[in-house]
């Protein structure tokens, strides 16, 4: 039985999550005016989904045995005590993941770009907001550990995204709440993906721990103050800012 309602397919992110969506924020969000900066920061952040994932790609293949990377300059193997780490494991579940995930948010990224040249709204970089930066600055250094810290922040930018997806829709012309809404699906997945494939390379003690410590950080980013407004950021008030 396939599962499609939207209750579903939020239930399990609203228990990953530690908190929800501050009304201020998405007041902020439903006003008008930023739904300007709310396309152009999504069509970026649909890139940076892409990329993240086509970065563990790399970084998985780079610690290949035959791999150039894992081979010093006179092609001496380099790598094989992170290798050997690596042959319990059957990465090919990574790549193939992170592959398809990769596409997905690229397509994500022409629909918001369609949406966009519809409505005569020009790309433009947007700023990053404290969010992602946050949380990755808290990741282990060791490469296991990094893998595992990165994949779970992964599932949390995927959940709260999902979240938000969901909260913002009802306040939304009817395509892109169509449009908002038809995201949550493969978001979801994202989100579930990650948190599965973290477990893979750590034990479930371990896992939840890591869970706990990004869950609480995520929770603080989303519901303090913050000096800007973006997808991600936590609560700002405005008082001008236009996009
Ligand atoms: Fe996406
Ligand atoms: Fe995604």
């Amino acid at each position: 039985m396939a599962v499609n309602t939207t209750d579903e397919l939020l239930a399990p992110i609203y228990t990953f999550l530690r908190c929800q969506t501050p009304e201020l924020w998405l007041a902020e969000a439903a006003k008008p005016e930023r739904l300007a900066l709310l396309l152009r920061e999504h069509a970026q952040l649909e890139i940076m989904a892409g990329q993240a994932a086509m970065t563990l790609i790399r970084q998985t293949l780079g610690r290949c045995p035959d791999s150039e990377a894992s081979q010093g300059k006179g092609g001496e193997f380099i790598g094989a005590a992170v290798t050997a780490e690596f042959n319990d494991i059957d990465s090919m579940d990574l790549l193939n993941k992170m592959s398809k995930l990769a596409r997905e948010e690229l397509r994500h990224f022409e629909q918001v770009m369609a949406i966009m040249k519809k409505r005569e709204i020009t790309y433009k970089v947007v700023s990053g907001s404290r969010y992602a930066k946050q949380l990755h600055s808290k990741t282990r250094k060791n490469f296991r550990d990094k893998l595992v810290d990165t994949l779970i922040i992964g599932a949390f930018i995927e959940a709260r995204s999902c979240e938000r997806f969901a909260k913002l829709a009802p306040f939304l012309d009817a395509e892109l709440s169509k449009f908002y809404l038809s995201l949550l699906k493969s978001e979801a997945r994202h989100y579930q993906d990650y948190i599965n494939l973290a477990g893979q390379y750590c034990s479930a003690e371990n896992l939840q721990l890591r869970i706990d410590h990004f869950a609480e950080l995520e929770r603080q980013l989303i519901c303090s103050d913050d000096t800007e407004f973006r997808f991600h950021s936590g609560v700002y008030q405005s008082e001008e800012e236009g996009e």
